[in-house]
């Protein structure tokens, strides 16, 4: 792991402006990371957000890009990247750490979310609205002007490095609405909203991709916007990128359109025989 990109050696400030960090991605780490393609201003906003090291919350719809942002950012910053994926069962001690058993000692192990906070880089949690709620207690001091991590077990107060960077992410509508977050917690992020990309950005994504030609993208594409629009009643989610991606690979490697767009989007969102047989009509439209 090399140093990260933003650290300004010496110099008068402790954190790069977003220029400066703009600049040194232009330099090169840019070329090795994974492909994103941006949709709006996010590249930007991360930018100026890491560079006060605010806090981000990224929100939108399943497969529309926002973990790939993640990583494809923490490469253009060459930061770390520590990633946990939230659920009910997770508690604090699952990001800050426990105390293991190792032979006759007990010794305490460093969670993700710790090893972050002492090394630097970015945690990402990943659905945080799914972790149980003594979670965002830990966040709390983390995500403001404090910058601290308490490990109560320990006794230990951190204070982050200062390559360290909270980002979580969720899925409004996808999850119970009793099930959002505090606003005290909300608060302390810069929100960036994800949507599905227009189809000029989408066709390029689902090309580079998946490797089909850009007229079958392009109907793939058309295909995945004219479900969109009319399977809201009918469908919990629509089709998201990621599923035009599947899609694309499939074509790309010999099966039929048709079948290639029924196991990979259609199938997949549904299990309602009549709502399919709709949408396998919808298919035979644009291919
Ligand atoms: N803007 C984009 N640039 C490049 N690839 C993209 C973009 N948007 C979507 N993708 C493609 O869609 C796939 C799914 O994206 P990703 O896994 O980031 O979704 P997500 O928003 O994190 O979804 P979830 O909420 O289910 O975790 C990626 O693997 C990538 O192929
Ligand atoms: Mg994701």
């Amino acid at each position: 792991m090399g140093k990260a990109l933003n650290v300004e050696e010496g110099g008068a400030t402790e954190f790069a402006t977003p220029s400066k960090i703009a600049e040194n991605i232009q330099k090169g780490a840019a070329s090795a990371a994974p492909f994103y393609l941006p949709v709006g201003s996010e590249v930007e906003v991360f930018q100026a957000a890491f560079a006060r090291r605010l806090p981000i919350l990224l929100k939108g719809p399943t497969g529309c890009g926002k973990t790939r942002f993640v990583s494809h950012m923490a490469a253009t910053l060459n930061l770390p990247l520590h990633t946990v994926s939230c659920h009910d069962d997770l508690t604090g001690s699952d990001l800050v750490g426990r105390y293991l058993i190792k032979g006759s000692e007990t010794v305490w192990t460093d969670g993700p979310l710790t090893r972050a906070v002492r090394d630097g880089g970015i945690c990402y949690l990943d659905e945080v609205v799914e972790a149980r709620k003594d979670t965002t207690v830990v966040l709390h001091p983390l995500a403001d002007d404090r910058r601290i991590l308490t490990i109560e077990k320990t006794g230990e107060e951190i204070v982050a490095h200062k390559d360290f960077l909270l980002v979580v992410s969720y899925n409004p509508g996808y999850q119970h609405v009793l099930k959002d977050l505090k606003t005290s917690t909300r608060q302390r992020f810069i929100s960036l909203e994800f949507d599905y990309p227009e189809a000029k950005t989408e066709i390029e994504v689902v090309i580079k991709e998946s490797g089909i030609d850009k007229a079958t993208a392009e109907r793939l594409v058309a295909l995945g916007q004219k479900m969109r629009e009319t399977t809201e009643a009918t469908l919990e989610t629509p089709p998201g990128t990621r599923l035009l991606v599947h899609a694309g690979m499939l074509i790309k490697d010999g099966l039929s359109p048709a079948l290639a767009i029924e196991t990979a989007i259609i199938s997949t969102l549904t299990d309602d025989q009549e709502v399919k047989e709709a949408l396998m009509d919808m298919v035979a439209a644009y291919f």
